[in-house]
């Protein structure tokens, strides 16, 4: 059976469910915190190490401003209701992506991350203001500016995700089968479940049975 340490997920297909159910894309934003926060119970269960979850991308900034303070308000709402129930269960979040927040966001992302380093059931990495290529690039102008040599191993030390290792599952929902800028290099052997179902219809049945079909598969990382 294949070890499993890491899930990523992008979590697609809020707005279409808002707006066929509730005739809002917000209300699907909505609906999908609460689909997060089964996966997040799941995981504990399935004893995951990380969870990376895709919340806001580099390129989501080219959505409306009333969705965008919407996601924000959501998250800033879930932080201020939750942090000390994540603490509590010894959940560490992690923010992967540029803080460029307001004030008071980036205050409060920063003290959930102090509040919880020291957690060490499972390590909750949330992707905001987030894109790989961007991430990559920084990575290697890190490398030039220490006069490094360009290799995989010093690579690695500038991601965000240094010391975490790479995701053995990603999983997007919402029936698109792209990867959006999300973790490219980190993704280069990982196996990737695309679902049909939006993220808020997605439960923790869904997520189990991917969990047991990614156990049984053959992985060979480029062997025979
Ligand atoms: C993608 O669906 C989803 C997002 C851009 C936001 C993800 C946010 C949550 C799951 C809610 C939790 C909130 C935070 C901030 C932690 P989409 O809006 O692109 O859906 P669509 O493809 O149907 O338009």
């Amino acid at each position: 059976m294949n070890p499993l340490n890491h899930v990523a997920i992008i979590m697609d297909g809020n707005g279409r469910w808002g707006l066929k159910h509730k005739n809002s894309r917000n209300k699907g934003h909505k609906a999908g915190l609460h689909t997060l926060e089964k996966i997040i119970k799941e995981s504990i269960k399935q004893k995951i190490r990380y969870l990376t979850l895709y919340a806001f991308s580099t390129e989501n900034w080219r959505r409306p401003k009333k969705e965008i303070n919407y996601l924000f308000k959501l998250l800033e709402n879930f932080l201020l209701n939750k942090i000390n129930e994540l603490h509590g269960q010894n959940i560490k979040l992690k923010i992967i992506g540029v803080k460029n927040f307001s004030n008071k966001l980036n205050k409060l992302l920063k003290s959930s991350e102090k509040k919880t380093l020291k957690n060490t059931k499972l390590q909750i990495n949330l992707a905001l203001n987030y894109g790989s290529k961007f991430e990559i690039l920084n990575a290697f102008n890190m490398i030039n500016k220490n006069n490094d040599k360009i290799n995989e191993k010093n690579l690695r030390k500038h991601l965000q995700t240094k010391n975490i290792p790479d995701p053995e599952i990603l999983i997007r929902t919402g029936n698109t089968k792209r990867l959006s800028n999300f973790l490219l290099w980190q993704l280069a052997y990982t196996e990737i479940f695309f679902e049909k179902k939006l993220w808020p219809e997605f439960n923790e049945k869904n997520y189990i049975n991917i969990i047991k079909k990614y156990k049984t598969i053959k992985r060979n990382f480029g062997k025979i």
